[in-house]
């Protein structure tokens, strides 16, 4: 499975919801999982996000990554059509700590 991961946060640019082929990203307010029961491992994701903030969970260290995209996937509403991305997204893109500021 593929994951999003911390980058993501307070920028949500939202591309990857566009490409993907089984509809399996669920959004929160400042950031966006990928539940990874549903992901079928294309990877056409991951090249789109402009934040490179979706990994193959085959990475090294992405544990608490796995576990909050399983969890976010079952509390929050699935996202099929790409909206805006959030107004500073360019601002926080790459700025550290930011998994203090993710919004349940
Ligand atoms: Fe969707 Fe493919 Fe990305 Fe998984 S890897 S979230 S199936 S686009
Ligand atoms: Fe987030 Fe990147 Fe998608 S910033 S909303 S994972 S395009």
């Amino acid at each position: 499975t593929y994951v999003v991961v911390e980058n993501c946060i307070k920028c949500k640019y939202q591309d990857c919801v566009e490409v993907c082929p089984v509809d399996c990203f669920y959004e929160g307010e400042n950031f966006l999982v990928i539940n990874p029961d549903e992901c079928i491992d294309c990877g056409v994701c991951e090249p789109e996000c402009p934040a490179e903030a979706i990994l193959p969970d085959t990475e090294p260290n992405l544990e608490k990554w796995i576990e909050l995209n399983t969890k976010y996937a079952e509390l929050w509403p699935n996202i099929t059509r790409k909206g805006d991305a959030l107004a500073d997204a360019k601002d926080w893109d790459g700025k550290p700590g930011k998994l203090a500021m993710l919004s349940e």
